[in-house]
């Protein structure tokens, strides 16, 4: 699972506007803390490795960051190999090799930190926050020359949150965890979303003074807070105004709310570009995957990977597409396709399975119980019913009729068939690899074709028929009207 987006643009400057420049210039660091167990998930994997819609959670957190902060600094410790396998080279890691909290992690990337600037931090399972969201924390942060500032949000469920204590004029003095808070401060709608602005050196002393006397006996990075304040630092809360970005994944319910939530930013985005989706809660679409103006998403279609829909397809229901690439007016209904490429005017489906390696080229008709792997077919052919087609190069015009199939492994190898161009294949033949199908040749429907056919040729491949007159009742378990 390569985070191949989030590598294209740390290496290019495309995503980058001016006012994007403007707050680089600033010098902001990210740390994003990802080093913790994820014990309430329940898993083997990392928590942070758990994904949806195209990204693990860490790699949504990296890529709404990554326009504010190219600098990235991700703490890693259980599973960090994982993490690391995961994300590959191109990222700043530190070891948390014990989880002793979330301040103990900040202190591991203190040593990637610059002495001066703005520090990002955030937690790297806060898969929903926004770019549009850090810039405000961010732009909050440097109006006011704040030592920290905390990116809060009410919430009607607080439980399991940091809490927001403000003092009565309203002014930030710390945040409590929910275990150490007493009831008054249970009752506190404000959260801690995790997300943090900190300058460098205000950082730096924080850390110097939290300790680890609290009921869970950790360092907690929230208690920076109210060191700070009673330093006499300014600090500040940027209250965002839509508290579901700000949602935390501690277990597989808050995984699946997390990603319905993404769902719907990603279909919604989709459908203000033009394209159509009749049921936008079971439609899938990582956030990888582009799709064109006029294109119909019909329920149950899931477009995963780096899949490209052109315009004016209509895809689904039904449907699962990973990896490849459509071209425009594409139908493809009740189908699985992965790692092909479907020109303009392609059909498949219903009930076809397209493997890897497959092109298909312009108005290909591929029909129902279909499976092709590794094959490329020329414009305007036809495979509508029942065939198997596997490392075979079809040409332009062909048909293929109902049940022929491709015989392209003897158990030990795999061969390669050609059809050229114009080729007709009648019924429930068996191509028998390696084979080459002349232009214009004709395989009699029923044949096991062995050998090559040369162009224009008949090839004529199964048993004579013989008619025995009468005995047909011989099998027959009733005359034929008798009761
Ligand atoms: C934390 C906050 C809480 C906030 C909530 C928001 C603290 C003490 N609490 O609680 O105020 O409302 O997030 O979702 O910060 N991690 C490490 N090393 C550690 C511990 C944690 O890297 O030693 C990482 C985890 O991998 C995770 C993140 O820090 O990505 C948050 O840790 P988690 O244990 O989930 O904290 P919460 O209990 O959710
Ligand atoms: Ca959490």
């Amino acid at each position: 699972m390569l985070p191949f987006f989030i590598f294209y643009t740390m290496e290019g400057d495309t995503c980058f506007n001016e006012s994007e420049v403007g707050l680089l210039k600033e010098d902001v660091t990210a740390v994003i803390l990802a080093a913790g167990e994820g014990k309430r998930m329940k898993s083997g994997l990392p928590k942070v490795l758990h994904s949806f819609l195209g990204r693990t959670l860490l790699e949504h957190v990296m890529a709404a960051a990554l326009p504010v902060s190219r600098n990235q600094v991700v703490v890693i410790g259980r599973g960090g190999e994982a993490v690391m396998a995961a994300l590959g080279e191109g990222v700043t890691y530190a070891w948390q090799e014990k989880q002793l909290g979330t301040g103990h992690a900040v202190m591991q990337a203190l040593p990637h930190l610059p002495a001066e600037g703005t520090v990002l931090i955030l937690y790297g399972d806060v898969p929903l926050l926004d770019t549009a969201t850090l810039k405000k924390l961010l732009a909050h942060h440097h109006s006011g020359g704040f030592a920290a500032t905390v990116l809060t949000a009410r919430v009607p469920d607080a439980t399991g949150y940091g809490r927001i204590v403000r003092s009565e004029s309203g002014s930030l003095l710390n945040i409590v965890e929910e275990k150490d808070a007493t009831a008054a401060e249970k009752d506190i709608g404000e959260i801690n979303t995790g997300t943090y602005a900190f300058a460098a050196a205000a950082l730096r002393e924080a850390l110097g003074g939290i300790g680890q006397d609290n009921t869970q006996g950790e360092y907690y990075l929230t208690d920076c807070i109210g060191v700070l304040v009673k330093k006499g630092y300014n600090v500040a809360a940027h209250l965002m105004p839509d508290y579901r970005l700000a949602l935390g994944v501690n277990d597989r319910k808050q995984l699946a709310e997390a990603a319905a939530l993404m769902r719907d930013r990603i279909n919604s985005g989709l459908m203000a570009e033009g394209v159509t989706i009749n049921d936008p809660s079971s439609t899938y679409v990582d956030v990888t995957v582009s799709v064109g103006g006029d294109t119909v998403l019909l329920p149950n279609t899931i477009l995963s990977g780096r899949t490209t829909v052109g315009e004016r397809c209509t895809i689904g229901p039904f449907t699962e597409i990973s990896d490849s690439r459509l071209g425009n007016g594409v139908v493809v209904r009740h189908s699985v396709v992965s790692g092909s490429v479907l020109e303009d005017g392609v059909t498949v489906g219903p009930f076809a399975h397209l493997r890897p390696e497959t092109r298909l080229g312009r108005h290909v008709k591929v029909g129902d119980f279909v499976e092709i792997k590794k094959s490329e077919v020329g414009e305007g052919s036809k495979i509508p019913h029942l065939s198997y087609v596997g490392d075979a190069v079809v040409g332009k015009s062909v048909n293929l009729g109902a049940g022929a199939i491709v015989v392209n492994y003897d158990g030990r190898k795999k061969y390669e068939t050609q059809i050229d161009d114009g080729a007709f294949v009648g019924c429930n033949s068996n191509l028998v690899a390696p084979l080459h199908i002349g232009k214009g040749a004709f395989v009699a429907a029923g044949s096991t074709v062995t050998r090559d056919v040369p162009p224009g040729a008949l090839a004529l491949s199964r048993a004579e028929q013989v008619n025995k007159p009468n005995l047909a009742r011989r099998f027959l378990k009733k005359e034929p009207g008798e009761k």
